[in-house]
């Protein structure tokens, strides 16, 4: 059979996803590598690692499978996204890649927003310039690294590095470049305005496709270290919340994804370009041509609830070991006992700052209305409840844009609990589904080297042959007290900024 294979540049390892023409798994490896933070909030990796891991990877499905390299008719790649590759003009890497979770870039987004102007800067590229995003790292090798600055020719995103390993060509595409401050967004193409005002000329950045177009093909010197057939065409692919956004599906306006991993994200596909009028959202290309996402994201979501389960879940992990049970599990047993609402326990789930709708890194995570009838129960059932109003504020946002939920589709950890997808179909007010699948991005890509093959004639035709519904939870008669506790939990936050800022400020001068 033909078979498509997609690569994903992940935060903890490299993956490689073989799959078959009919949408099948046939095969899957991950190779990690690490990561270090040589200074506190600075997130850095050695792309040599990424590419050591991706040919291990791709080595180990080829072997393990016994597919014929000569079948594998398509490659896409896709992975971390808004990482900082530098290379010099023999290609050679100039220093570590500063990554998406490195927050070292704060004066330089401010200094690029005070120039341009925050209005000017959403017209452009429909975000506010985030420290994580790629081009207030170059201004801070600018800044801080003149003699590795000097040196730059080239200036790529974590997969378009594996990519030039692969096939010795420099092209990006739309959806992952839309998250350097750099791409015009609306107009799919990089913008001359945002290069100038950030001084970095345009031959360093590598040339714009759309995700599923052919850029290069395997090079005789990567097929020698891979396995892989010289020539084998390599498509655009996508950052990790496009590629895996195809990979369930959400290629259609109205049909959005909630993620319950560590992080929580809200990923809605959108005909047409929106942008939320104060950058709240994230606004990307789609990897479907034609297509935009919007995209929010809570930083604690399931990770939250293991937060709560580590520190306060002794008994539960304890029982849950005799039991041969899910220490989770007893914890929401527990929770449903409580009402709806927990009777005016409310928890904030900003443990590390948060992303949407506040991109504030000084935000904390909250317990607000304990009274002495609050047990553990309440408090269990209101981290739950707040990461779920932490999503719902994304969901809000999207709809205030005129996006239409018909349905909602939940993955993550998070998703394997009956209780969580009850608790967002009551806040969302939309039919939650679940997909099969759960390959993640990997897959998406590998959909997108199908259109790329000419396996399908588009996108949304590799989707079709792929997806079946496994679950559905349709909102219950608690959406109504939600509804009623929902505004409380939103006027927290601003209430409370100013003493997360001045606590933040205090701690900072402990710790000198
Ligand atoms: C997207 C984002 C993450 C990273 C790492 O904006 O920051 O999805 O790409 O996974």
């Amino acid at each position: 059979m033909t078979h498509l294979l997609g690569i994903d540049i992940g935060t903890s390892g490299s993956k490689a996803l073989l799959v078959g023409e009919d949408g099948s798994v046939t095969a899957s490896a991950s190779t990690e590598y690490a990561l270090s933070t040589p200074r506190p909030l600075w997130a850095e990796q050695d792309p040599e690692d990424w590419w050591k891991a991706t040919v291990a990877s791709v080595g180990r499905v080829l072997l393990e499978s016994g597919v014929a390299p000569s079948d594998i008719a398509g490659i896409g790649l896709t992975g971390q996204m808004h990482g900082l590759v530098l290379l010099d003009f023999e290609g050679a890497v100039l220093r570590p890649c500063i990554m998406w979770n490195d927050q070292r870039t704060g004066s330089q987004c401010a200094a690029i927003t005070d120039k341009v102007g925050l209005k000017r800067i959403l017209e452009l590229t429909g975000n506010p310039v985030l420290p994580g995003f790629t081009a207030p790292k170059v201004a801070w090798v600018r800044e801080n690294e003149p003699e590795v600055f000097g040196r730059v020719a080239k200036v790529l995103l974590p997969k378009d590095y594996i990519r030039y390993r692969l096939t010795g060509e420099f092209f990006t595409e739309v959806s992952d470049a839309s998250g350097t401050s750099l791409l015009d967004v609306a107009r799919r193409k990089w913008s001359d305005e945002m290069l100038a005002a950030f001084e970095i000329p345009r031959d360093w950045l590598a040339e714009v496709t759309e995700s599923p177009e052919v850029s290069a093909s395997i090079s005789a010197d990567a097929a020698r270290s891979t396995g892989l057939v010289e020539g084998a065409p390599v498509v655009g692919g996508g950052g990790d919340q496009a590629a895996q956004a195809v990979g369930a599906g959400i290629i259609e306006e109205g049909i959005v994804s909630a993620t319950l991993g560590t992080s929580g994200v809200v990923f809605a596909a959108s005909d047409e370009y929106r942008v939320e009028p104060e950058g709240r959202l994230h606004a990307f290309c789609h990897a479907v041509p034609g297509q935009w996402q919007l995209m929010g994201v809570v930083l604690s979501a399931a990770g939250s609830f293991r937060w709560y389960r580590d520190v306060l879940g002794e008994m539960e992990m304890q029982r849950a070991k005799r039991e041969g049970r899910d220490s989770y599990d007893l914890l929401t047993e527990a929770a449903a006992g409580v009402p709806a609402g927990c009777e005016g326990l409310i928890y904030l789930p900003y443990l590390s700052g948060e992303r949407t709708p506040y991109p504030d890194p000084n935000a904390r995570g909250v317990f607000f209305g304990l009274t002495l009838r609050h047990g553990k129960a309440h408090m269990t059932r209101a981290v739950l409840e707040g990461v779920t109003y932490g999503l719902r504020d994304s969901l809000e946002l999207m709809r205030g844009l005129g996006i239409k939920p018909r349905q909602v589709r939940a993955s993550g950890g998070g998703a394997k609990s009956p209780f969580w997808l009850q608790l967002l179909a009551d806040n969302f007010q939309s039919e939650i589904v679940t997909v099969s699948g759960g390959e993640g991005a990997a897959y998406g890509a590998a959909l997108l080297a199908s259109v790329g093959a000419g396996i399908h004639d588009d996108v949304r035709a590799a989707c079709r042959t792929a997806l079946e519904l496994t679950g559905k939870t349709e909102p219950g008669p608690d959406a109504s007290v939600y509804d009623k506790y929902y505004p409380h939990y939103r006027a927290l936050y601003p209430a409370l900024a100013p003493s997360f800022a001045a606590v933040a400020e205090t701690v900072a001068k402990e710790d000198k």
